[in-house]
């Protein structure tokens, strides 16, 4: 019997979770070593800088939840939509609290963050691969990067448990077994026909949509 070549020389490919952590590994660093994203860690800003990020986040999960919501029929997208993991009542709670019942009078978007809501609005069904990337950028750095800048609060700008809904994720237990359950589900999509590439480039430019806005939250906040 005759074994095909390829059988011999194709290399196996890597699992989907693997590649995306691999290939966003650079404008991770970028984000978490950004000039907002460092200072906001290390206690420099100023309980300012924590509500102008929960406006910004306010319009981008509009935008996500709306997207996610729309194209759950997809299967790819409802593999991976958990109710647990929705944040905008959470969000809306937190800016109640920061900044009282006329909360929404503050909802000010940054050019950056119209940008990123306006990708998110226009997609459709047939983008589920940059739905899931997009998905992917936000909650597993929500639960990840997220929770360490949650610890940080409290102690460098004194926010309170009822600020701070937006990172707590105690709904889907504990992180590190959720986040390879996720990482499982990302694993089995369909991407064949070249939705993988797609999702990983969506990633990316998720990554660097998430950067534009903390670029437009440093001009905004920094000292
Ligand atoms: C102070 C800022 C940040 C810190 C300290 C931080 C830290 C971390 C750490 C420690 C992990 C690894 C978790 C693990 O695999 O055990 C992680 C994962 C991740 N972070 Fe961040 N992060 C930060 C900012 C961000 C930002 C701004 C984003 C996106 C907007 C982000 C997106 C992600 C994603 C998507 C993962 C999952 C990677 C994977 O396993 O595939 N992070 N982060």
């Amino acid at each position: 019997m005759e074994i095909p070549v390829t059988a011999l020389t194709a290399p196996s490919l890597e699992p989907l979770s693997a590649t995306l952590k691999r290939e966003t590994a650079a404008a991770h660093t970028e984000a978490e070593t950004s000039r907002f994203m460092a200072q906001l860690a290390s206690g420099a800003l100023n309980r300012a800088a924590v509500v102008n990020l929960t406006v910004q986040y306010w319009h981008i999960y509009r935008a996500l939840e709306a997207a996610v919501m729309r194209t759950a029929d997809n299967p790819g997208v409802a593999a991976i939509a958990d109710p647990r993991l929705v944040r905008l009542p959470a969000l809306e709670q937190d800016l109640r609290a920061m900044a009282g019942a006329d909360w929404q009078d503050f909802l000010l978007p940054t050019p950056a963050t119209y940008e990123y809501a306006r990708r998110l609005d226009a997609l459709t069904p047939a983008d589920w691969p940059e739905i899931i990337a997009h998905h992917y950028v936000r909650y597993l750095g929500d639960i990840s990067g997220g929770q360490v800048l949650a610890r940080a609060f409290p102690s460098h700008y004194g926010m309170t448990p009822e600020e701070l809904h937006f990172y707590d994720f105690s709904a889907i237990g504990k992180i590190p077994p959720y986040r390879n359950a996720y990482r499982a589900k990302l694993d089995a999509l369909p991407t064949g026909g070249g939705q993988r590439e797609r999702l990983i480039a969506a990633a990316q430019h998720a990554f660097q949509l998430n950067q534009n806005v903390f670029e437009s939250l440093a001009l905004a906040t920094l000292r």
